[in-house]
């Protein structure tokens, strides 16, 4: 992060749930979106899909297999892709049992779930369009969910709001069709293409293992589309050590299963 001008020390990066508290709870649930409150950890991330009906749902992999019982309930339907499957059909699968039988019987969250157990006094999104080539035209239905949700007319809540992709065309897509709301690109553009990723995000967040304090004062030195410095938040950092080294470069945010010990790594003394 950028030294304030009076001389204060630098803020620490903001710490980020990656899938929620996937540390702690199942990934992409409600349950995750609760143990990042209870954590005090302010921002979550998450990953949206469509299904086939054109439900929007929570979910990171294109199909259901890993973090789900689909296997179990609907043996026949290899290889289970989340396109594939109406929403009411994915409502029925079991969400939590993979990652510990504590959390039978949890779901796979549609976006409208998930927006409203965010409590929106504490808690921010980081929503991720996870692989919009599979679903033409995804950004338009999110953005209706977003704004029929409330996230998008007043500042306020706006500002709670981030949303990223790895798909330049898919975050391009969410500038054009609602220009206010701030953006992120996933990955790690060249410096000399940074220029043309400034006129459509705020954001760039590339994974840890490409980062350089080089790069992080590249990003900066740049302004975002809505004239702020370009913020670079990283991905996945799951430790005390390279949360620390991250840190060090200058990184506005840091996005982890255990982001409070990201949080505690990285606190000022
Ligand atoms: O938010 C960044 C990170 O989530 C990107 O990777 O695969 O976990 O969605 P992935
Ligand atoms: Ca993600």
């Amino acid at each position: 992060t950028v030294s304030p001008a009076h001389g204060a020390p630098p803020e620490p990066p903001v710490p980020v749930a990656h899938r929620g508290a996937s540390g702690y709870a199942p990934e992409n649930t409600l349950a995750a979106v609760d143990a990042a409150r209870e954590l005090g950890v302010q921002w979550v991330e998450n990953d949206v899909q469509r299904t086939r009906d054109g439900e929007l749902v929570v979910m990171h992999d294109a199909t259901l297999g890993r973090t789900t019982d689909v296997e179990e309930v609907f043996p026949d339907r290899a290889p289970w892709r989340v396109a594939d499957f109406t929403a009411a059909e994915i409502a029925r699968l079991d969400a939590g049992s993979w990652f510990d039988p504590r959390y039978a019987g949890e779901r796979v969250p549609t976006l409208e779930q998930f927006l409203r157990r965010l409590n929106l006094t504490r808690q921010n999104l980081l929503l991720e369009i996870k692989r919009p080539e599979l679903y033409p035209g995804i950004e338009a239905d999110i953005l209706r969910e977003l704004r029929s949700e409330g996230w998008l007319d007043r500042r306020h809540v706006r500002s709670k709001l981030v949303i990223q992709s790895f798909g330049a065309d898919s975050v391009r897509a969410v500038h054009e069709q609602a220009p206010a709301v701030r953006t992120g690109f996933l990955g790690t553009p060249k410096p000399a293409e940074l220029p043309e990723y400034a006129r459509f995000t705020d954001q760039i967040n590339p994974p840890h293992t490409t980062l350089s304090e080089e790069y992080v004062r590249q990003v900066h030195a740049l302004k975002g589309v809505h004239g702020e410095p370009l913020e670079v938040f990283t991905w996945t950092v799951n430790d005390a050590e390279t949360a620390r080294r991250v840190a060090g470069m200058g990184v506005d945010g840091i996005i982890s299963n255990v982001p409070d010990v990201v949080r505690d790594a990285v606190a000022s003394p």
